[in-house]
C-alpha cells in the first residue's frame, strides 16, 4: 500500500513554487541516473511548468538529468490549442534544454508510446517501466490523466498506454493506465482553486470506499510501493488562506 501525504500550500503561486523546488532538488540529488517524469495537462500543472521555466528554476534545475514523458494526450496535433504537448511546449520546453517525448494521440499510437517507455525507462522485475515521478491533475468529474469515469481504460490490467473512448466528451484520448501509474516511485496529484474544492473533498472521502475509482478515477491512483502526495492550495483544500 502506498504512503499517502496531503500537503496544503496557501495559494496557487506558493504551490507551484514548492513543487518547482521539489523538482529542482530531485534533479540535483546525488546520483547520475536519468529521472523519468510523466507530465499532465491541466491548469495547476501548467502553472508549475511556467514557474520552472522562470528564474531561479530555469537555471537551477539540472535539466539534462530529466527526461519528460506524458501521462495523457488529446487526439490533436501539437499545434492545436487543446494539445497537452503544445501547452507544455509553450510553458516550459521553449525555455529550457530538456528532452520530452510527445504522445502521438491523433494517430492513435498508444502501443508505440508503450514501446518508447519500455526502451527509455528502467523497469521493475515484472517489466513495467518505473517513472521516477508522475504529475497528475484532478478534473471536476474526478478524472485523472485521461482516465474518465466509467471508461474502458479503468479496467486495463496489462497495457500501460491505451486509446480511451470518452463518450461524455464525445472524444478519444491517449492515456497511461493504472498499472504503470501505480508502478511509479512518486505520484503527485495537483489541484488548486476553489473550483476543485468539492471534487477534492469527495475524492478524499472516496479513497476509503471500495470500487470508488469507477466513478472517481483519481482514487485508483495508489502506487504499489511508491509514494502518493496530493498537493493542494488552501482554496482547493477548503481551508481559509
Ligand atoms: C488533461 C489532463 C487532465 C487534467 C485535469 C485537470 O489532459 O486534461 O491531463 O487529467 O489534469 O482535467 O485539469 P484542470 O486543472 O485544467 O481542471
Amino acid at each position: 500500500m502506498s504512503r499517502f501525504t496531503l500537503t496544503v500550500l496557501a495559494d496557487a503561486t506558493r504551490l507551484a513554487t514548492a513543487l518547482a523546488e521539489q523538482i529542482q532538488a530531485l534533479s540535483v540529488a546525488p546520483g547520475d541516473d536519468r529521472l523519468a517524469i510523466a507530465l499532465s495537462g491541466g491548469s495547476t500543472p501548467q502553472r508549475l511548468y511556467e514557474t520552472l521555466a522562470a528564474s531561479p528554476f530555469a537555471t537551477g534545475v539540472c535539466w539534462e538529468r530529466l527526461e519528460l514523458f506524458f501521462g495523457d494526450e488529446r487526439a490533436v496535433p501539437p499545434d492545436d490549442p487543446a494539445s497537452n504537448f503544445g501547452m507544455v511546449s509553450r510553458a516550459l520546453l521553449a525555455h529550457v534544454p530538456v528532452r520530452a517525448h510527445r504522445m502521438v494521440a491523433e494517430r492513435g499510437e498508444a502501443d508505440a508510446y508503450a514501446r518508447l517507455l519500455a526502451e527509455r525507462i528502467t523497469a521493475r522485475q515484472d517489466g513495467i517501466p518505473v517513472f521516477d515521478l508522475v504529475l497528475l491533475g484532478i478534473g471536476e468529474d474526478g478524472h485523472t490523466a485521461s482516465l474518465f469515469p466509467g471508461t474502458a481504460a479503468l479496467d486495463e490490467r496489462t497495457r500501460w498506454v491505451v486509446m480511451n473512448d470518452v463518450p461524455q466528451l464525445a472524444t478519444r484520448r491517449m492515456t497511461c493506465t493504472y498499472p504503470i501509474l501505480n508502478a511509479a516511485k512518486q505520484v503527485w496529484v495537483l489541484a488548486a482553486g476553489a473550483g476543485k474544492r468539492a471534487i477534492v473533498a469527495e475524492c478524499l472521502r472516496a479513497r476509503e470506499i471500495e470500487g470508488a475509482q469507477r466513478h472517481r478515477p483519481v482514487v485508483g491512483v495508489r502506487p504499489s510501493t511508491g509514494t502518493l502526495t496530493w498537493w493542494l492550495d488552501a482554496a482547493a483544500a477548503g481551508e481559509e488562506a
